[in-house]
């Protein structure tokens, strides 16, 4: 569950709920819509400012006890020096919704001047992640002893028709976000090939899309050679998942969102160590992050034509499963030669890019937890972006930057073709060490030269083994902004 967002004007003196945070650029001065509440605690707040208790640090948080008859208790949240205001909103709410969940109240003001729309969005977005967590697999403390989950938050701003629209929107992106990251967060035995194709029914459902699903057998009509030979050691269904959305002119292209799906990645014959094993069942997220987008737009009513792709299977290694030195023939027909089992997202995705073609796209934009060798070039900051298009690639790292996801241009270059040549086969699933990132990323442009293309590796990003302040270890939303900003920047 997450909380609900709504707008109350009124001076902040007067909120009268559990927290009220209270978001300060560096070096905070006291604006005059904080006069009141300075008067009613007897000046704390400009003490507080005044010997540099608080100091408006990025992240830094500074509590103190209400006034008579107003909050219980406010949080003044630093958001450093602010370049980029609504994404130092996004993370302040963050911030000041995790404090509430810590200190256990089920509502929350937030207040930093007058917002803008855009500004109210991205604070609406920061309560959202702020407040999301996963407890369905954790049995419930005692009523006496339980804290109260954040259920209310109050941004408090004047409501105005594009305030109003700000947060209908932010909670759309909310949505979408946390629904990314609950299928993300869920463990393989759970979230499986047919969780992900029922989840995407289920959306289909809410907002008046298609959805299609093939199987293996359909699959195998398909000629799916390359998909199909990493579904091959494991006994669940693999799904081709297809959403289409028809929220612009009939005939005008999609934009066409591509995620990799794999719900437990455990090497296959090329198995992994045992060693954070258990992280691969992330490695569903760029699927996560498609249909988080596409809950997200179907909120939105956005006005414009959006297809979802998912490859969903598991990679096993068993007595059927594919093996190094098999070649197999993918379904544009080139003909693989398999290397490393472990490579098997970039299988699955050829498959998925080639059958893209039918929608006449006007943009295919795939997303992958593709590879270790991204996390060794990028670290756990930025998504790499690859498109042999330098316009797509200003494009999408700035919508990444909207949504607060960062991008960074990597090489897609002809020379980097070589890592990929086989000796018995068109072509091989795996450069080995150098460049692995690269090598996975030419993999895929190999199926996608019939229109416009961009690959996002969020293997670093999409989910973090720390605390990143702004939300729990574990799955970060990505690429779900990514998706969402990329859409909204295609309106005509
Ligand atoms: N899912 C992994 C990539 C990955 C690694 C995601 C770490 C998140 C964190 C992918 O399927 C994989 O195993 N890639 C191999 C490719 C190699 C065998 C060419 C890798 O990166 O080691
Ligand atoms: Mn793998
Ligand atoms: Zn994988």
């Amino acid at each position: 569950m997450t909380a609900s967002v709504s707008l109350a004007a009124g001076s902040v003196a007067e909120f009268s709920g559990s927290l009220l945070a209270i978001a300060l650029a560096d070096d905070p001065k006291l604006s005059a819509g904080l006069i009141d509440l300075d008067r009613a605690l007897g000046g704390t707040l400009q003490r507080s400012l005044d010997m540099r208790d608080f100091r408006g640090a990025r992240d830094e948080a500074f509590a103190l006890s209400g006034p008579a008859g107003g909050a219980r208790r406010i949080v003044l949240i630093g958001m450093g020096k602010v370049n980029d205001r609504a994404g130092a909103l996004r993370r302040a709410a963050a911030i000041a919704a995790r404090q509430a969940m810590k200190l256990g109240f089920s509502d929350i003001g937030f207040y930093s001047g007058e917002l803008g729309a855009e500004e109210t969005e991205a604070a609406t977005v920061g309560m959202i992640i702020g407040s999301w967590q996963y407890v369905d697999l954790k049995t419930p403390t005692p009523e006496s002893e339980r804290r109260a989950v954040l259920e209310r938050a109050t941004i408090l701003t004047s409501s105005t028709n594009a305030s109003r629209g700000g947060v209908a929107n932010g909670e759309a992106i909310g949505a979408g976000h946390s629904l990314a990251r609950t299928l993300a967060m869920m463990p393989g035995n759970i979230c499986t090939p047919d969780f992900l194709a029922k989840t995407a029914e289920d959306i289909a459902a809410r907002h008046q899309m298609k959805v299609t699903v093939l199987g293996r057998k359909e699959m195998e009509a398909e000629g799916m050679g390359s998909f199909l030979c990493v579904a091959q050691g494991t006994p669940q269904d693999p799904k081709l998942i297809i959403l289409e959305y028809n929220g612009g002119k009939a005939g005008d292209k999609p934009v066409t969102l591509v995620g990799k799906g794999l719900c437990f990645d455990s090497g296959g014959i090329s198995i992994k160590p045992a060693q954070s094993m258990e992280d691969m069942k992330y490695d569903m997220c760029g699927a996560a992050g498609v249909l988080g987008a596409l809950e997200a737009i179907g909120r939105m009513k956005l006005p414009i034509n959006v297809v979802g792709l998912i490859g969903s299977t598991t990679n096993m290694p068993s007595g059927t499963a594919v093996n190094p030195g098999d070649v197999v023939k993918s379904h544009l027909g080139k003909y693989i030669e398999i290397i490393n089992t472990d490579a098997e997202g970039r299988l699955v995705l050829a498959d998925v890019l080639s059958y893209a073609r039918r929608f006449n796209p006007a943009v295919v934009i795939d997303a992958a937890t593709l590879t270790g060798a991204i996390v060794v070039a990028l670290g756990h900051t930025a998504t790499g972006v690859f498109s042999g298009d330098d316009n797509l690639i200003s494009e999408t790292i700035a919508a990444g930057r909207r949504a607060g996801e960062p991008g960074w241009s990597m090489p897609l270059w002809d020379e980097y073709r070589d890592l990929i040549k086989s000796e018995v086969a068109d072509i091989k699933n795996s450069g080995g060490r150098p460049a692995g990132a690269v090598s996975a990323a030419m993999f895929l442009k190999e199926f996608t030269e019939e229109y416009p293309w961009i690959h996002l590796d969020v293997a670093g990003t999409a989910y973090s083994d720390s605390d990143l302040g702004t939300m729990p270890k574990g799955p970060t939303g990505t690429p779900t902004g990514t998706f969402i900003e990329f859409v909204r920047g295609r309106l005509s």
